[in-house]
């Protein structure tokens, strides 16, 4: 008998090229008149602000910018989001950028209509209320946080990377147009990349997938890992931008509803403890990490080959076939030339040390547990030894 299950996305997505021109048809189904804008300042200073704020003018709405959010954003970030909105007598946001700009949006949203602070909220289901409308425009292929219900702020005080789920962070409309990100360099357009490769890839094989999510996994890990390679070699293609830019969506829309697993729960001890950024974090696991998990869902690691473009001869065991899923991941991050842990300078001495600290932590975040193959402590600091070259 079939489990129940259940699936989330945004109210409407809006996908294509162009379609961050025009979004006055959408500011104008509420009669909202004043809007905060949260963004950063790299986007802001590559001009794709221009078009969003000719379009509030043209259609006689009002707005106020916040870009102050640090590379990632802490709880200070969302204090000071809430109070430029408040003070501004602000009714709705626009976020436009990268995972960071997105998700500080949709926590400063929250915080208009829940009491307390952002701290309160961590976990699981804990946000009483929906938060103000978001409009939200990614202008990186990655995060997916445009159609996640998923927001990771950190605490300065604890160091903390926490993170926040509920419906209510997931943004009312998600408007997802790749022009948005070819002024992405290659090196980040290769990182979120295969952060997105990695969202779909740990959600097909979740425990907590289900028929839904599978759909657009798959799906994604096929767009991804047939065009990454050409937007790194040419951030102009369009066409390969259009690709990776649906299947980072994709993978969104397939982990938050599947989860994440053992790569996630691991890497984000890497950024935590060493400031390597989430996508390298993850490139430079999701090889090994894979390695070690396929014999736990041989058939659902097939069809990962097959989507990565892996010929599978009708005569090949499934066990052998399984194994390419992980070879063709490592050819890829191979050719988009991302660097190895070493030689992003983590130092080998300090991860000797940190690395039992860090296996619990990974395990404690709940994220390995829905790998389909359990991994002990010491296993999970062999794969981050293994990862160091
Ligand atoms: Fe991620």
């Amino acid at each position: 008998m079939q489990t129940i299950w259940k699936f989330l996305t945004p109210r409407q997505i809006i996908f294509g090229s162009g379609s961050s021109n025009d979004i006055g048809p959408f500011i104008n189904e509420t009669d909202a008149k004043k809007y905060l804008i949260v963004t950063g300042k790299v986007v802001r200073s590559a001009g794709l602000l221009i078009s969003l704020e000719k379009t509030l003018s043209d259609n006689n709405k009002s707005f106020v910018i916040y870009d102050g959010i640090e590379s990632e954003p802490v709880v200070e970030n969302v204090r000071a989001g809430l109070k430029v909105f408040n003070e501004n007598y602000c009714e709705e946001i626009i976020a436009l950028g990268g995972g960071s700009p997105l998700d500080t949006a949709k926590l400063i949203s929250i915080m208009v209509t829940n009491d307390g602070t952002i701290t309160d909220y961590r976990g699981v289901d804990k946000i009483p209320n929906k938060g103000v409308r978001v409009i939200a425009l990614p202008t990186t292929a990655g995060t997916g946080s445009e159609v996640t219900r998923y927001a990771a702020v950190i605490d300065k005080k604890t160091s903390e990377k926490m993170l926040l789920t509920s419906p209510y962070l997931i943004a009312d409309t998600a408007i997802v147009d790749p022009v948005l990100t070819v002024t992405c360099p290659g090196l980040l357009s290769a990182a979120t990349g295969i952060d997105a490769l990695t969202h779909a890839i740990e959600a097909y094989v979740s425990a907590k997938a289900n028929p839904a999510s599978d759909i657009f996994a798959i799906k994604a890990i096929e767009l991804i890992s047939a065009s990454l390679r050409d937007v790194f070699s040419d951030g102009k293609d369009l066409g390969a931008r259009e690709n990776v830019m649906l299947g980072s969506m994709y993978a969104g829309i397939a982990f938050s509803n599947a989860s994440v697993a053992l790569v996630h729960g691991m890497s984000r001890l890497i950024g935590g403890f060493f400031g390597i950024g989430h996508g390298l974090s993850n490139a430079a696991l999701l090889g090994n990490v894979m390695e070690f998990s396929y014999l736990g869902n041989i058939l659902r690691y097939k069809e990962i080959a097959k989507a990565l473009g892996k010929k599978i001869d009708g005569h090949m065991a499934d066990e052998q076939a399984a194994k390419l899923s992980v070879e063709a991941v490592r050819e890829l991050i191979s050719d988009l030339k991302i660097p190895s842990l070493k030689e992003m300078g983590v130092d080998k001495k300090k991860l000797s040390g940190v690395a039992a600290g860090m296996a619990e932590a990974a395990i404690a975040s709940g994220s390995p547990g829905n790998n389909p193959k359990a991994a002990t402590k010491e296993e999970i600091m062999e794969i981050y030894f293994k990862s160091y070259e």
